[in-house]
C-alpha cells in the first residue's frame, strides 16, 4: 500500500489565561467561544493527520479530492489553532497607544498611531475572518493585512504582531453587527508588552 504515512506529534489545546475571562467590553461568553472554536481546530488537526497517515495512494477507489478536502481542512484548522494562539496570548493589556519598538514601528511606517490605527480598522471591518499588522521581511516595514478566512495567508514571510479576529463570533454576541465598536475594545485590551517581546523575539530591525 502506497500511503502518506508520516511522524506526527499530536497537541494539545494551550490553556486559556484568566485573564481573558475579565476583558473590557469582550464578554466572556465571547471569549469561550474563541476558546471552543480553537479547542475544535486543535482536534481537527490531530484528527486529520491521522488520517493522511493512512491514505492509500494506490486504491483506486482513492481520489485526490478527498486527498485535497484533508489538506484543506488541515490548513483551516491550523490557521485556526495559530490565528487563535496569537489571538489569546496578547489580549488582556491595558491597550492604549503602543509603546516600545512596536510603537516605533508604526510611527516610522504609518506616520502616527492614529494612522495605523484607522488603516487596521479599516481593515478589518472590510475582511471576513482576520486582519493581522505584520511584519513584512521582504518590505521592510509594517502592514495590516486582510485575511478572509482561517486559512487565507495573504503573504509569506511576514511575522504577524497584531491578530484581530473578525469572524463574527468575535462580536455578535456583545455588539451584534457594530464591528466597529468591537474592533475598538480589542485594541482597548491588547497588552503591548506581549506584542514587544515578539518584536524583540523576532529580532525585528526598527
Ligand atoms: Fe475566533
Amino acid at each position: 500500500m502506497t500511503t502518506l504515512a508520516f511522524q506526527f506529534e499530536e497537541i494539545a489545546p494551550r490553556e486559556l489565561k484568566p485573564a481573558l475571562l475579565e476583558l473590557d467590553g469582550i464578554s466572556r461568553e465571547t471569549v469561550e467561544a474563541h476558546y471552543k472554536l480553537y479547542q475544535g481546530y486543535v482536534a481537527k488537526r490531530n484528527e486529520i493527520l491521522g488520517k493522511l497517515a493512512s491514505v492509500d495512494l494506490a486504491s483506486a477507489n482513492q481520489t485526490y479530492s478527498e486527498l485535497r478536502e484533508l489538506k484543506l481542512e488541515l490548513t483551516f484548522a491550523v490557521g485556526g489553532i495559530k490565528n487563535h494562539e496569537l489571538y489569546f496570548e496578547h489580549l488582556g493589556g491595558a491597550g492604549g497607544d503602543p509603546d516600545g519598538p512596536f510603537g516605533s514601528l508604526v510611527r516610522r511606517d504609518f506616520g502616527s498611531v492614529d494612522a495605523w490605527r484607522a488603516d487596521l480598522k479599516a481593515t478589518g471591518l472590510a475582511g471576513r475572518g482576520w486582519a493581522w499588522s505584520a511584519y513584512d521581511w521582504d518590505e521592510g516595514r509594517l502592514f495590516n493585512y486582510l485575511g478572509d478566512a482561517q486559512n487565507t495567508f495573504p503573504v509569506w514571510n511576514a511575522t504577524p504582531l497584531v491578530a484581530l479576529d473578525v469572524y463574527e463570533h468575535a462580536y455578535f454576541l456583545d455588539y451584534r453587527t457594530d464591528r466597529a465598536l468591537y474592533i475598538d475594545a480589542f485594541l482597548d485590551n491588547l497588552d503591548w508588552s506581549v506584542v514587544n517581546g515578539w518584536v524583540s523575539g523576532y529580532a525585528i530591525p526598527i
